[in-house]
């Protein structure tokens, strides 16, 4: 019997109006959390950090795997018992998307489709229900519409979507929860690292974050927060961010929000690794600079002594761009990384010029100023 889904069938009490009959709305409060005033927002100044917006969409999923219709509320606090899975075993992912308004007044969002497909991969790994590219699309398009007003004008920030997925049912053995929460928040956001401005951060010898055949190719919420401690104090020294190697300390994996890409002599250095997260941007990267920029373009296991100008590479020195890539992170140009106690810049120490073009391309489709000739882009209409 589906007895943990059950808790979520009967009304949350709210005095919201008419209760909807789901699930979702069973475990919100709805108007439970106060909606950050937009008249209190100063685009301009606008960061990476929390605004409460108006409305969140939801849905959930019983034993049976199933998903109810979606349904927006007024945003509020969810409901969940203390032995709720994703609590006590960390069954919990999310994704990460953006809302732009365009240089033509219309809002797109990018590549949501891929997002979807990429929940649905980790939802495997993590035995929970995965919604259907259909029910994510609409969950995700129906929050972005009941929060317009949260949308950054056109060159001040994006609206940043975070679908979470969640097992929500009740265990104490360590073991899959019968119960699957899928939700959706959004809020306005700035620039996450220092935008088209370089920044230095550093390769951490000590702290690897994903295991070699774990789940670091999975968005799971428990792969950031084993990063809190190691990031802050690299941010403590100044820098931006940590460079994260492989097991061995041979191969780069990734920034801890980031992918990672190196430029030698015209050439395109996409690390890859299996136990890395699978980034959008970065196949929208890869596909830019060899299909519009006609570059040649690496994706293979990229050695820090390549990165770095070190041993089998010392004749051909550091390289000569480097830059992380991701949803929030956008396109940050590198340039510098420390490793152990010394210091190696990438070219001038600028941002680069075929990193300067492959930003240009990306956010000129996000924003309709260049055509989207890969099908990458949706209308909120
Ligand atoms: N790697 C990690 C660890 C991330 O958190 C992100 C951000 O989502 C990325 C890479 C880049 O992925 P995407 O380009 O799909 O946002
Ligand atoms: C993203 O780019 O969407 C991320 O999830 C990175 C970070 C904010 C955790």
């Amino acid at each position: 019997m589906d007895t943990h889904a059950q808790q979520y069938n009967r009304p949350s009490g709210s005095p919201s109006g008419a209760f909807s009959g789901s699930r979702f709305e069973a475990m919100m409060i709805p108007g439970s959390l106060e909606p950050t005033p937009v008249t209190s927002l100063q685009w301009e100044k606008i960061g990476f950090s929390v605004v409460v917006a108006s409305h969140m969409g939801g849905s959930v999923a019983g034993a049976d795997g199933v998903f109810e219709a979606p349904v927006v509320l007024p945003s509020g606090v969810l409901r969940m018992p203390p032995q709720a899975c994703a609590l006590n075993y960390g069954q919990a992912l999310f994704e990460g998307m953006k809302a732009r308004r365009g240089v033509d007044g219309k809002i797109r969002l990018f590549r949501m489709a891929d997002n979807a497909m990429r929940m649905s991969r980790g939802a495997g790994r993590f035995m929970m229900a995965a919604p259907s590219p259909e029910l994510y699309a609409r969950t995700v398009l129906e929050t972005v519409k009941a929060n317009l007003e949260y949308v950054p004008p056109e060159g001040k920030g994006s609206l940043y979507i975070r679908p979470l997925l969640a097992g929500v049912g009740m265990t104490l053995a360590p073991a899959a929860s019968d119960t699957t929460l899928f939700m959706v928040y959004v809020q306005p956001v700035g620039s996450y690292f220092k935008g088209l401005s370089c920044i230095a951060i550093k390769a951490d010898a000590d702290y690897h974050r994903a295991a070699a055949r774990g789940t670091g190719w999975v968005k799971a919420a428990g792969n950031y927060a084993p990063c809190f401690m190691p990031v802050k104090k690299a941010k403590a020294d100044g820098f931006a961010d940590i460079l994260f190697l492989d097991h061995e300390g041979r191969h780069v994996e990734e920034v801890g929000s980031a992918n990672f890409a190196m430029v030698k002599k015209g050439t395109l250095y996409v690390a890859d690794s299996p136990s890395i997260l699978g980034g959008i941007t970065r196949d929208s990267v890869m596909r830019v600079a060899r299909e519009a920029l006609g570059v040649k373009v690496v994706f293979a296991p990229l050695e820090l002594d390549k990165v770095l100008g070190l041993g089998a590479y010392a004749k051909q020195g550091p390289a000569d761009e480097a830059f992380c890539m991701g949803t929030a992170a956008v396109i940050s140009p590198i340039g510098s990384l420390r490793w152990k106690d010394a210091d190696f810049t990438f070219g001038k120490g600028e941002t680069g010029p075929l990193t300067a073009s492959i930003y240009e391309k990306i956010d000129g489709i996000q924003i309709g100023r260049l055509p989207d000739t890969y099908g990458w882009t949706t209308v909120v209409d």
